[in-house]
């Protein structure tokens, strides 16, 4: 584990790992050593099939129903205290429901991180101009140890439990591993979806057939295979573990690895609206994973060099969790010394400035605030969902609209008008002229219109949308709550922002530093100028249409994140909580809600979707 700023955590019951299947034939190997120990007693409960999380491991102790302690794992034994991170995650109970449960119990389970919220976080961080996370698994264990739990606040973990120890020989209310997790999540505990009990091998093997083949595709986060357990308690028991080490009742079984070979034809640098200059890989055409891959990220030049990715190379790529194509790295083998190095850009591909390279060396970047590349990137940011929010103004159109010359800047967006959108019809037989090509009455009124409502959204959003570089969506939230309005901010002193909690030296300075360039002064001065809102209003209104309700969210919504979801009913008075009990006012329920939406049926708490929860907010 190394040094460390955490305290360590002995694990009153040592955490496990599990040995791996990679096809039916190794499964079935398993099954026979089973049978040998303990014979056919195996068949009269079967199996408990689960999907194998692929985030972080870690353990909560409950103590008289009250979470107590949360450790990762560590080495098994021993872990580090992550409790105050742990308690900041919404999946994972406080306090126990229902009232069955032993005194003193360890639950187990993964701490793990959608794929959207992933990537929403590593968008996030590439823009600010920070190292981004290669994958979802580590992004989870990162965002769990941070020294700030208001840090781990703010990155969207989930967790699921799918194990509990009780130290000593404490009586269970339940059998079989099944009734475990239906009494977990009676308990409040999440846990995992789509879990099967096989009677038969074959019924196993034809689970996980679908998983890999169907079920992986649909999920929001990442999955490592599945997990087939022994069902019934004393057999897991009776059958125990190999070295301390794994148990002998349960295993892996994971899947075929979606990787393939192909060659790297080129490095292509983009230039990033904050002016981060990242590597893109184009690549030979190949399939992986049921897709056809020609571009992958590369994150930024330093991890070309640390895996000596040459062009031209025949390269190993990996579709990580179903989205994100990786390149594993080079196979040196196939080299035939007409590879060419890569260097890191020395100037920006789109104006020709030279490059700056930041503090963490992770990342250059094109410090030409009028760059036309960043330009185009920049707009789209600022129209975006989590920006401005200007419906209709997609990344084609923000092109055109620079082409036709009505846009620069995100004030000019502010001057257009539906006339100069609309093309003139042409005399007979001549073809229209002026407007920019696709609009018509109808949709350039509509834009018009989305743009005149966005004047109405909030500092926060504002500042976000500006795309200040080390200013998230987060940052750029606390900024307009702490200082309330555009002219404070501009009067704030970089001891002032520094002197916010959450923000460090280097995003103080960026913030100041933009605020102090002439162009980035008359650019708030002219969205200022056309009506554009630049306060805050009040958060958590005391008399929103949510005023003093308990809310639970569960289940993947159609459109909203979790985060967004919260903002909008913390902002209407309401409180998110995350177990539902007979003290919840109101479920809203997406995809595959669960235990919570069960347990809300259960006690006749009322459930909405997402529309009705829009409509409630007058949305
Ligand atoms: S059971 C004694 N069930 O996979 C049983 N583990 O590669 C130990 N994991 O360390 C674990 N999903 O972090 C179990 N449904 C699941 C799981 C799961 C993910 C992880 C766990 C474990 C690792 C082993």
């Amino acid at each position: 584990m190394g040094e460390s700023h955490l305290a360590k955590h002995t694990h009153l019951v040592p955490m496990a790992s599990l040995d791996n299947a990679f096809d039916e034939a190794e499964l079935a190997e398993w099954d026979v050593r089973l049978r040998k120990l303990v014979g056919d007693a195996v068949d009269r409960d079967g199996y408990c099939c689960e999907l194998k999380i692929d985030g972080a491991a870690v353990s909560l102790t409950y103590r008289d129903g009250v979470l107590a302690i949360g450790a990762t794992r560590g080495n098994g034994s021993v872990g580090e205290d992550v409790t105050a991170n742990l308690r900041t995650i919404a999946d994972v109970p406080r306090k126990l429901s229902g009232g069955n449960w032993p005194p003193l119990i360890e639950i187990r389970g993964e701490v793990y991180m959608e794929f959207d919220g992933f990537e929403r976080m590593n968008a996030e961080r590439a823009a600010a101009g920070e190292p981004v996370f290669a994958n979802p698994r580590n992004s989870a264990a990162g965002a769990l140890r941070q020294k700030d739990p208001r840090e781990t606040a703010r990155k969207p973990l989930r967790f699921l439990g799918y194990a509990f120890a009780v130290p000593g020989s404490g009586a269970l209310p339940f059998s079989t591993q099944w009734e475990l997790l239906e009494t977990l999540a009676s308990w409040g505990v999440p846990t995992p979806p789509h879990r099967r009990q096989c009677a038969t091998l074959e019924d196993v093997h034809a689970w996980a057939r679908e998983l890999e083949s169907t079920i992986r595709a649909d999920l929001p986060f990442a999955i490592d295979g599945g997990v087939v357990k022994v069902n019934r308690l004393t057999l897991q028991t009776e059958l125990g573990m190999i070295g301390g080490r794994v148990p002998r009742w349960a295993i892996a079984r994971k899947f075929a690895p979606d990787i393939a070979e192909t060659q790297l034809l080129d490095i292509e640098v983009q230039v990033g609206r904050t002016g981060a200059l990242t590597p893109r890989a184009v690549l030979a055409p190949v399939e992986v994973g049921g897709a056809t891959i020609t571009y992958a990220t590369l994150h930024n030049f330093e991890l070309v060099a640390e895996k000596d990715l040459r062009i031209g190379d025949t390269v190993q790529v990996k579709r990580a969790g179903e989205v994100i194509p990786q390149i594993l790295g080079p196979v040196p083998e196939r080299r035939t010394g007409a590879e060419r190095a890569v260097s890191v850009p020395t100037h920006c591909p789109a104006c020709g400035t030279a490059a700056v390279r930041d503090e963490a060396e992770v990342a250059s970047y094109c410090p030409n605030l009028e760059c036309p590349g960043r330009r185009l990137e920049a707009l789209a940011h600022f129209v975006s969902r989590a920006g401005m929010d200007i419906r209709g103004l997609s990344y084609q159109r923000l092109e055109q609209l620079i082409g036709a010359g009505l846009v620069q800047d995100a004030a000019d967006i502010y001057a257009i008008s539906a006339a100069q959108l609309v093309p003139t019809k042409g005399a007979k037989g001549e073809e229209p002229s002026g407007g920019v090509p696709g609009f018509q009455a109808k949709s350039a009124t509509a834009l018009v219109e989305a743009i005149e409502a966005s004047k109405q959204q909030p500092l926060s959003r504002l500042i976000n949308a500006l795309g200040i570089r080390h200013v998230g969506a987060e940052s750029a939230k606390l900024l307009a709550r702490s200082f309330g309005s555009m002219e404070a901010l501009q009067r704030a002193t970089v001891a002032d922002i520094e002197a916010l909690h959450g923000v460090g030296h280097t995003m103080a300075e960026s913030v100041r530093e933009w605020l102090d360039a002439p162009a980035m002064q008359s650019l708030v001065q002219r969205l200022a100028a056309a009506g554009v809102r630049m306060d805050e209003p009040r958060a958590a209104s005391a008399d929103g249409a949510f005023k003093g309700l308990k809310i639970v969210l569960t289940g993947t919504l159609p459109t909203l994140s979790r985060p967004e979801a919260t903002e909008l009913i913390e902002n209407a008075g309401g409180k998110v909580t995350s177990s539902v009990s007979k003290a919840t006012d109101l479920v809203v329920a997406g995809e595959e809600a669960g235990s919570k939406l069960e347990k809300a049926n259960e006690l006749g708490v009322t459930v909405i979707d997402e529309a009705e929860l829009l409509r409630r907010l007058g949305r």
